[in-house]
């Protein structure tokens, strides 16, 4: 059974206890977080002990799994310590900020043969499902260009994350793991090699030495050369007018057919005999609350402010569904982000429990990460062409 401690009592955590608490194969959950009154804030809210350090957290033997929700930037050296402690871990993205923590997360679950699993919301956004489902099908033919993006102005983040100046000015780059997640899970890819660009913010935080990461850029662009041939336009924006969705895939091309994007239509076309067909298939990847929705007065603004975009599955993610435990089932409204929670938290619980290695492991988090780690640098020489490192495919059969 798993023993969970939570490390950060933030905003994004609290959607995760009840899931956490909920499982079948969890035992207990505690908290812990550098601010006491936001582990005890949690205490009342969902009934869990305090632990009073991350130290004593990984120092306790009843405890065997870390669940890692601090700020983004934070994660790689937590994790590497609870691996080296004997926990598995689960953290929220990203993986890391450079390319040397992720090869010592790689190493570190090699060494302590435990779980490892990041937490991307985005391998189940229907999206990203529905391009991997119709191109491991054949549909689109071979893969040749793609585009993927997370916008999400940083006017609609928590207030938290604008006095951190750590947080406000982090290169987009470095919390890439949304646009490439969706993209790379699609294609079965990995990216091998990167061109990028920023656009420099006017905010004084951006300005010369003003940020701790000497970050110019808010907005960042790349195109990336990945392993199957093809080429993928990945996009991380931070200063952008614009909502919802925030994560999504607005093009994927084959040499057979193509899938395009905007806003609440989703739409397939084919080449045939005869010509080329064209297909809606938004209900299939839209929330069905959005599709039950679709002739209501104010549907477009509410597609725009993200009103059905958390809980509701769509059709696209029945199959996963099925798959969740019953007591899930019976918390249909403690979910988020397209749905994704409680598939994500499955995955780590079962992973464990069963001894398995989950989707999202150590080998694919990289995969994610450091992509956008090398576009950044790339971006930052101007856009000179890099080569991505690559830590290959995790060692045994997943
Ligand atoms: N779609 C997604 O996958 C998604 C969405 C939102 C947030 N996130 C990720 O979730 C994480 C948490 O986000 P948030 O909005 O809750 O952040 P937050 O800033 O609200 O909370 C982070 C908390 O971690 C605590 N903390 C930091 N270091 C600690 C330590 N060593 N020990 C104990 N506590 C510590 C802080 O005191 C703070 O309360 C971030 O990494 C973010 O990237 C992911």
């Amino acid at each position: 059974m798993l023993r969970v401690a939570i490390i950060g009592c933030g905003e994004f955590a609290a959607n995760f206890v009840p899931l956490f608490q909920a499982h079948p194969y969890v035992e207990n959950v505690y908290v812990c977080d550098l601010q006491d009154e936001k582990a005890q804030n949690y205490k009342s809210r969902f009934g869990t002990e305090v632990i009073a350090t991350f130290e004593d957290a990984i120092a306790r033997e009843d405890i065997n799994c870390i669940a890692i929700f601090t700020e983004r930037y934070s994660h790689a050296k937590l994790a590497i310590a609870s691996l080296d402690a004997g926990k598995h871990v689960y953290s929220a993205v990203p993986m890391a900020c450079t390319v040397d923590e992720c090869r010592q997360i790689i190493e570190a679950v090699k060494r302590n043969k435990k779980t490892y699993m990041m937490g991307e919301t985005c391998v189940y956004y229907p999206c990203s499902m529905y391009c991997k489902e119709q191109y491991q099908k054949g549909t689109f033919g071979d893969f040749v260009f793609g585009e993927s993006q997370y916008f999400h102005d940083i006017s609609h983040f928590p207030k938290i994350y604008q006095e951190d100046i750590n947080c406000y000015t982090l290169p987009p780059f470095y919390y890439p793991t949304h646009s490439t997640a969706m993209i790379l899970n699609a294609t079965g890819a990995y990216a091998t090699k990167v061109t990028a660009f920023g656009v420099c913010d006017k905010d004084e935080r951006y300005k010369d030495g003003n940020n701790p990461w000497n970050n110019p850029f808010s907005n960042e662009f790349s195109l990336m050369q990945l392993s199957n041939g093809g080429v993928a336009r990945v996009s991380e924006c931070r200063r952008i007018g614009y909502k919802a969705p925030s994560s999504y895939i607005s093009g994927f091309y084959g040499t057979q057919g193509s899938y395009q994007f905007s806003n609440a239509q989703h739409i397939v076309t084919t080449l045939t005999e005869k010509g080329v067909d064209m297909l809606d298939v938004s209900d299939m990847i839209n929330p069905i609350a959005m599709t039950q929705n679709k002739n209501d007065k104010d549907f477009k603004k509410n597609v725009a402010n993200h009103k059905w975009q958390w809980n509701s599955f769509s059709p696209v993610q029945n199959k996963e569904k099925a798959r969740l435990p019953q007591s899930y089932k019976r918390i249909p409204d403690v979910n988020g982000h397209m749905a994704s929670h409680q598939l994500l938290i499955d995955d780590f619980c079962t992973g464990v429990y069963e001894g398995k290695m989950p989707y999202v492991n150590a080998w694919r988090a990289a995969r994610y990460t450091i992509p956008g780690i090398i576009a950044h640098d790339s971006a930052m020489q101007g856009g000179v062409p890099l080569d991505i490192p690559d830590f290959g495919d995790p060692p045994s059969d997943e």
